[in-house]
């Protein structure tokens, strides 16, 4: 029968027969073929089979075993390994689970010999996923299913690199690896099922790269930037493959990084010198919901390019981490939550790949004999030719699977991770986790034994759709969620929004308010942008003594009728705030970037904190209206409920120059005191925002008053005067001390003890334990020391670090230190921006 690129022409079918009955069928067939294939994965007779059944069994241990799995490289002597057990498995001072029954128990006078034999199976365990921690090791386990008759494609375990020479280390070790297998390679026997196509050769060297571990520059809101660092640290491997006719594929991480990394694949691929290279490929994951419309635009590019391209359908990897970030993050969940829609969903994708075979390569990534069996079964009906596409299967996983193919006459690539533990543990336990999931095919067939009428049932059959966003519990208070600057729309809205912040927001005057009146006093105080000093942003008028007075008499005049407003009006009020907060958000975080120096994911923060600061203060403020009975004495009711003091004096700090602010006011206000506020010299532009939206949202005259100037005068003025109720105040130990002294002294006319609350700097420390994931314990400190310059309350100011991974860690932090880009703040690759002022 004669094909072209792949499909029959006239081809004539057996009267077919339905299409579930022939996938069923085939099923059947591969299951058959499958009989006295080997050992699976669950086979008890291994420790990991143990494993897999413990914590298929029980939760509680499957977490605790995949923690300590993962903190055990990190463990330096037995008796490390002795006390992390202890703590993990043996809570309460009871005996290990029998499963670290390994010969040596944790009494043992010897704790380095048990510790080694839990280390020998732990890593035999990963063994079975990890080819070998070298290339070269890696050969034998390559050359053996090449024996076999299954070809591979090699990946260097790594992900999320820190410092550019973390980054530049992976992209040499690729470069090695291609040129090392190449002439490997130039020797091994011919396998024709393995080495060709239905075009002709394929590369016998086929390798698997991670974007993420190429560049540490990754930050999706800096798409241009990262889209550059990206294709510079891949354009060698891609050019290397080439000229090694090596087939080069970029493997699909989270979520997030997917839009880049197609970008990322088609602006290679579309550069003259690698215009017309048969062999790059992409991985398309069916678990998203944008899957088939990724998958669509995939098969369009490879059209409209020419040279076709592999596309490796899989599920995805990441299923477990993409449902808690969404949730976490507060943004619709990317993946099907229902296991039969990604099912579903790879069937549909597969057809689409079927169809297209002309202008793709498909590559089917499952251990799923189901879905296998559709890409098979369609495949005939369609009459592609069997080469034209092959299946692919992770290293360690479904061999018995992988042996009944091969004996069907299909291409099976098998993906073979190369690396040492510690870069491996992410990928070892996403097998893990991957395996014990209660959905896993594999665990169906091998572990539960389920019927192949089950396994082999269409996953549409019952099938409930299920929505991105889960509901939200009402009543419940729900933090603002951040903006996903990883979506194309955002990045575009908010660079508008700083553009005309630049154009038409800024050099304007703002009045002091005082009683619900605009105050002028003649005199002015600029506001600066703190990454161009000399530019102006806007002025504030000055206050001196006479308008706080008149502002303190404002508030204490607007006291007794807003003390008598309903507590329903006061929350109600604080809940259009946020409504005024959330439709300016953009503009407001425009003006913190000019006028704070804050990067765009801290301006944003800012602004979400604000908005959480008013529902949640009008939530609280309902729970605390309802008076509380006390007390049971006969005859007697005795009501505990709180009532409003007077007037706040609220002064607030430039670095968080909205939430802070209207946290304090918010605070004030809802309780049914009223307030002067005095923002910071430095975000004062800030400060009259707050109160043009305060006056919009409907609160009463005289219950905000806005003063400015410089703290040094007007603060202990505000605080000494007589009708100041209390004292809100965030900003500086000196000053908050003084703060609190001042606030002691009676002065004439005083009616009440004044109140002081007070939140000064700290000097904040992280402790890195030597058993920590350094990976993670290096990018909290960067973030925490240095998000905002440094300049937030909480960030850290010391670390101190265990001895053992002292050394480690700090050349490490050095170097991921360094690679930090210092820009202006507008710039959305800014991660160091200016410090406030001159004085900081
Ligand atoms: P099945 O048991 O049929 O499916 C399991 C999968 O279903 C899970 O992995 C998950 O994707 C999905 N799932 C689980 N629970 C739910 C639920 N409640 N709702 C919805 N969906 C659910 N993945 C990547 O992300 N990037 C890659 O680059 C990548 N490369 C791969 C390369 C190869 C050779 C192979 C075989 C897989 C690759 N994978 C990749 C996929 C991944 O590693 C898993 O192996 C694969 O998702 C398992 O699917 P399955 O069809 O084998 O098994
Ligand atoms: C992973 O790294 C196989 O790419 C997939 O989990």
């Amino acid at each position: 029968m004669a094909t072209v690129s792949g499909i029959s022409e006239n081809q004539s079918f057996p009267t077919p027969l339905p299409l579930q009955a022939a996938i069923k069928a085939k099923g059947e067939s591969i299951f058959a073929l499958m009989e006295n294939e080997g050992k699976s994965i669950f086979n008890k007779d291994w420790w990991y089979g143990r494993i897999m059944e413990g914590s298929m069994k029980n939760d509680r241990f499957k977490t605790q075993m995949f923690r300590f799995v993962d903190v055990l490289p990190y463990l330096n002597s037995g008796a490390e390994v002795a006390r992390h057990l202890k703590e993990y498995f043996a809570e309460g001072g009871g005996d290990l689970p029998p499963i670290f029954n390994l010969g040596v128990g944790l009494g043992s006078l010897a704790p380095g010999l048990m510790a080694g034999a839990i280390r020998k199976q732990v890593t035999g365990m990963a063994k079975m996923f990890i080819t070998g921690e070298t290339p070269q090791d890696a050969l034998a386990a390559l050359k053996k299913a090449r024996k076999n008759k299954i070809c591979f494609t090699v990946d260097l375990l790594g992900e999320a690199c820190l410092s550019e020479a973390e980054a530049r280390d992976y992209q040499t070790r690729y470069l090695d690896l291609i040129s090392w297998l190449s002439k490997d390679a130039s020797g091994w026997e011919p396998s024709p099922l393995i080495d060709r196509d239905d075009r002709g050769p394929i590369p016998r060297v086929n390798v698997s790269v991670k974007l993420s571990a190429l560049s540490s520059m990754i930050d999706v809101k800096a798409w241009d930037a990262s889209k550059n660092a990206c294709k510079d640290r891949l354009r060698p491997i891609f050019r290397l493959g080439m000229e090694r006719g090596a087939a080069v594929t970029v493997d699909m991480e989270s979520y997030d990084l997917k839009d880049l990394t197609l970008a990322v694949f088609r602006e290679l691929l579309l550069e003259p010198e690698f215009k017309d290279y048969p062999h790059f490929g992409c991985v398309l994951q069916a678990y998203l919901r944008d899957s088939l419309v990724d998958l669509q635009a995939m098969v369009d590019f490879s059209q409209s390019r020419g040279a076709a391209l592999s596309i490796r359908l899989v599920k995805g990897a990441y299923w477990d981490y993409e449902t808690v970030q969404a949730q976490q993050s507060g943004w619709p969940v990317p993946v099907f939550t229902n296991k039969k829609e990604s099912d579903a969903r790879f069937e549909e994708c597969a057809l689409l790949l079927l169809r297209n075979v002309r202008s793709v390569r498909p590559a089917f990534a499952s251990h799923n004999v189901r879905s296998i069996a559709h890409a098979l079964v369609n495949a005939e009906r369609l009459g592609v030719d069997p080469r034209a596409f092959e299946v692919q299967m992770l290293y360690g996983m479904a061999d018995p699977i992988k042996a009944a193919l091969v004996k069907s006459g299909i291409r099976v690539r098998e993906y073979a991770p190369v690396g040492l533990l510690i870069p491996g543990m992410a990928y070892l336990v996403r097998r893990l986790l991957e395996n014990t999931s209660n959905e896993s095919f594999l665990r169906s067939k091998f572990a539960d034994g389920q019927s192949s009428e089950t396994l082999l049932a269409d996953p549409r059959d019952g099938l409930r759709p299920t929505a991105a966003s889960p509901l939200l519990p009402a009543g419940r208070f729900v933090n603002e969620p951040l903006i996903d600057f990883g979506l194309a729309a955002n990045r575009t809205a908010f660079t508008q929004a700083l553009a005309e912040a630049q154009a038409d927001g800024l050099g304007r005057d703002h009045a002091l308010t005082i009683g619900g009146k605009d105050v002028v006093t003649g005199l002015w105080m600029e506001s600066h942008n703190p990454a161009r000093p000399r530019q102006v942003l806007g002025r504030v008028a000055i206050a001196g003594r006479p308008e706080a007075d008149r502002a303190m008499a404002a508030a204490k005049s607007a006291s007794l009728a807003w003390r008598a407003v309903p507590v329903e009006r006061r929350a109600g009020l604080l809940e259009a705030l946020a409504g005024v907060f959330v439709r300016d958000r953009l503009k407001i975080m425009a003006l913190q970037v000019l006028e704070a120096g804050k990067q765009w994911e801290e301006a944003d923060g800012d602004v979400a904190e604000a908005i959480d600061f008013c529902r949640y203060y009008a939530l609280e403020m309902r729970r605390l209206a309802v008076p509380l009975r006390v007390g049971s004495a006969l005859g007697e009711v005795s009501l505990y409920q709180y009532r409003p003091r007077g007037v706040s004096v609220v002064i607030a700090p430039w670095n968080f120059p909205l939430a802070i602010l209207t946290g304090m006011v918010a605070g004030s206000v809802v309780t049914g005191n009223t307030c002067v506020m005095k923002p910071a010299e430095q975000t004062c532009l800030i400060g009259a925002y707050l109160m043009r939206a305060i006056t919009e949202a409907g609160f009463p005259p005289g219950v905000v008053n806005l003063l400015n100037g410089a703290g040094e005068e007007l603060g202990p003025h505000l605080v000494a005067h007589p009708d100041a109720a209390q004292i809100c105040f965030t900003g500086s130990k000196a000053v908050g001390l003084a703060i609190i002294a001042g606030a002691a002294r009676l002065v004439p006319g005083q009616a009440c003890v004044k109140r002081v609350i007070c939140e000064m700097g700290g000097k904040n420390a992280i402790i890195i334990d030597s058993d920590a994931d350094l990976d993670e314990a290096i990018v909290g400190t960067l973030h925490s020391a240095f998000g905002y310059q440094g300049q937030k309350c909480s960030a850290a100011s010391r670390v101190i670090a265990v001895d053992d991974i002292y050394d480690r860690f700090v050349q490490r932090l050095i170097e991921a230190a360094g690679s930090l880009p210092v820009r202006a703040p507008e710039s959305p690759d800014s991660v160091i921006g200016p410090v406030i002022d001159q004085e900081a």
